[in-house]
């Protein structure tokens, strides 16, 4: 087993063990005092999960309930989170009962958004079952909801009191959910760490994927412990993630992963930094290599002007500039201001 530490305002400990899941009521008596449990879930993950958890949940003494939402992006919504309240009112949870997020990236954004504010925010518990989530989402506790008018727009900083982390659950995804987790595992590589940038391109990082998710979980924490609340540094995990948002954007969140489209960012942004002479020059082909090589795509039909513009929306944008996440090499990053009205002639190549 594998623990990693974080130390947020609310410090609490991420636990990565192959089978977790049936033990996860073991780990939950020791960090809570809850009675009841709600574990929200969505309509993929529950059929093959539910059970181990209610199964370890009850033989730990918790009373718990489940909650299922309709799987998808399409689910990330306020009416989703008005019918999660509605179980946890009528299952009377009090302040001290506890929420499980059981699945992927919306599941625990969602489960943890109700969490945060539900009778003004009581404690959860992170089982993440999706790769994107395991290395990502599901430390530091971002939690939130869409609006029609953008992604995560409403939500709240809620640290969950653990992470739960099984990676035998990623047997039983697709290599499309796969892929779409590897970009951000390269994301951490580009970012912060040159050494295991060259591990994901020598070796297969499937076969160490505890190792892989470790690393990745351990410098997001080192990056939350000094800025939770994304006032500075915090903001080079969205490496890639401005022009990924602007081409999901462009292609109706349909069609494309977020996975895909942060690969497509990255090189996009790596490419631009090598033109403005910032960028060690090759960075980009580097970046393009690993990508290509966990079967990310790099390139889009969408052009410099149409993403651009599509970026004036981004939550990130303050004012009339944005933050930019760039490289000098790979390992070695920094944001810079750059004014909305001069992205296009940034990104152009
Ligand atoms: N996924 C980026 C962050 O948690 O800040």
């Amino acid at each position: 087993m594998k623990t990693v530490h974080v130390d947020t305002g609310k410090p609490y400990d991420i636990f990565i063990e192959r089978g977790i899941i049936d033990n996860c009521g073991e780990y939950i008596s020791k960090i809570s005092k809850a009675e009841k449990i709600t574990v929200i879930t969505d309509s993929n993950v529950a059929p093959l999960y539910q059970w181990r958890v209610l199964n370890s949940l009850e033989k730990c003494g918790f009373q718990p309930k489940v909650h299922i939402f309709k799987a998808g992006e399409e689910s990330k919504n306020l009416k989703s989170i008005s019918d999660m309240y509605d179980t946890l009112a009528q299952f009377n949870m009090t302040r001290k009962d506890l929420v499980v997020a059981l699945g992927g990236g919306v599941t625990g954004d969602m489960a943890g958004f109700a969490a945060a504010t539900y009778l003004r925010g009581i404690d959860f518990v992170q089982i993440p079952t999706s790769l994107l989530a395991q290395v990502d989402s599901s430390v530091g506790g971002k939690t939130g909801v869409d609006l029609p008018y953008g992604k995560n727009l409403v939500g709240a900083f809620h640290q969950p009191i653990a992470v739960l982390i099984d990676p035998d659950t990623l047997s039983t995804l697709s290599d499309k959910f796969i892929c779409d987790g590897m970009a951000e595992v390269i994301k951490y590589g580009c970012i912060k760490d040159a050494e295991f940038f060259q591990n994901l391109a020598d070796t297969n990082a499937l076969d160490h994927i505890e190792d892989v998710i470790e690393t990745c979980v351990s410098i997001k924490r080192d990056v939350v412990n000094r800025d939770e609340k994304e006032k500075g540094e915090r903001m080079l995990l969205n490496f890639g993630h401005t022009l990924g948002h602007s081409i999901e954007k462009l292609c109706n969140f349909k069609g494309i992963t977020h996975g895909m489209a942060v690969a497509i960012g990255m090189v996009l942004i790596a490419k631009a930094g090598e033109n403005q002479g910032i960028t060690e020059s090759g960075t980009a082909d580097e970046i393009t290599a690993v990508c290509h090589k966990y079967g990310l795509p790099t390139t889009d039909k969408a052009s410099f002007a149409e993403m651009a513009n599509a970026a004036k929306n981004d939550k990130k944008a303050s004012g009339n500039s944005i933050n930019l996440v760039l490289l000098n090499k790979i390992g070695d990053s920094f944001t810079q201001k750059i004014e909305l009205d001069k992205l296009e002639d940034f990104i152009t190549t």
